[in-house]
């Protein structure tokens, strides 16, 4: 089975094409995986700009999905269906990316899916994994922070979620009040090498509190009244900052998912999104999955950001039991899963 995704929900204009065996539970193998990041597009503005980034991934996708044909060494007519993100995100980058889907699935009389971003980031681990169903999911983007049961496509239970702002954001804030640039979890990260993790002592919203919910907003509050009184061109500050409020995310996260394994054992702890590209967050989550008899997976770093494989395997999975959307799918700025 081979499948093509196309990702255009935020300010990635993505294209990948996949495939797997039919009929048992292989991972998967990826032929091609373009990404274009608007990062020239929106940087002078400090984030993302909903209609620059629609227009952007209108005039880049036809290209993408060209070059991604090429690079796969394949034609539509050998594909078997044709998937995007259905929703939630930035709904007129949405509409491309599904437009497109349809018109190439209608034109080649294809399988058309639409799919759930949310659900593309839980089940991209099984892409390069092979992980069984059900397992235990912390999935942390720029627009999510949530505890999920994931016991197949289509079929999650939700154990908690951010009562306020999403840990990428929180991150994204971080680099903006501390002027490390855009996208802001990676310079975080970068910067907070150098740093004592110790030298400032952050509010940890929730932490040892019953249950699996988050909150960040005292927590990008506190970053904000440390940042103001930082000394002026103290580098070594900021790298100190940096680690301090990375590590108390990394206690929030661990201890919300200590709840979520007491709550629901589960022999796997999986983090996608965004966010599980940070490789201190990685570290302290496979010390906590340990400590509680499980294993931590996540997906390789390049497949964490939003990219098109995540999506055409989430398409291929669906496909795989019968699943496929009609063409009068409306796309959807606002889908839990
Ligand atoms: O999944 P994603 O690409 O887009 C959404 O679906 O939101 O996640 C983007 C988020 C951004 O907030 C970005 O700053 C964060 O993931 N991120 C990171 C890292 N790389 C990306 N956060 C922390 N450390 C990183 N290395
Ligand atoms: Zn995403």
């Amino acid at each position: 089975m081979r499948v093509m995704g196309i990702e255009t929900s935020c300010d990635e204009t993505a294209v990948a094409i996949v495939e797997a065996p039919a009929g048992t539970e292989p991972v998967g193998r990826i032929l091609a995986n373009v990404v274009y990041s608007q990062l020239t597009e929106h940087r002078r503005f400090g984030g993302v700009v909903p209609e620059i980034a629609a227009r952007a991934h209108l005039e880049r996708l036809d290209g993408l999905v060209r070059q991604a044909l090429a690079e796969a060494g394949t034609d539509l007519a050998d594909l078997d269906g044709i998937a995007a993100t259905g929703g939630p995100g930035l709904i007129g980058g949405v509409m491309v990316g599904v437009m497109t889907a349809k018109a190439l699935a209608f034109v080649h009389d294809k399988p058309f899916l639409a799919v759930n971003h949310l659900e593309g980031h839980a089940l991209s681990v099984r892409l390069t994994e092979t992980v069984a169903f059900p397992y235990l999911l912390l999935l942390v983007s720029g627009g999510h922070c949530q505890l999920l049961t994931v016991h197949g496509p289509g079929a999650f239970t939700r154990l908690g979620t951010t009562i306020d702002d999403a840990v990428g954001e929180c991150f994204d804030k971080t680099a903006k009040l501390l002027d490390l640039g855009f996208p802001g979890g990676p310079a975080v990260e970068r910067t907070a090498k150098g740093g004592d993790p110790k030298r400032f002592a952050l509010p940890r919203p929730m932490w040892r509190k019953p249950g699996c919910d988050f909150s960040f907003s005292g927590l990008k509050t506190a970053v904000r009244q440390a940042a103001e009184k930082l000394p002026v061109d103290d580098a070594q500050a900021v790298a100190d900052l940096c680690a301090s409020f990375q590590r108390t995310v990394g206690d929030v996260l661990a201890d919300r998912c200590a709840n979520a394994l007491a709550l629901e054992p589960s022999p796997t702890l999986v983090v996608a999104g965004g966010v599980a590209a940070n490789a201190y967050l990685r570290g302290r989550l496979e010390e906590l999955a340990t400590a509680h008899g499980a294993t931590l997976v996540a997906p390789p770093i390049k497949l964490c950001t939003d990219n098109g494989a995540m999506i055409a395997w989430a398409g291929l999975e669906r496909l795989r039991l019968g699943k496929q959307d009609t063409l009068d799918f409306r796309p959807r700025p606002r889908w839990p899963l």
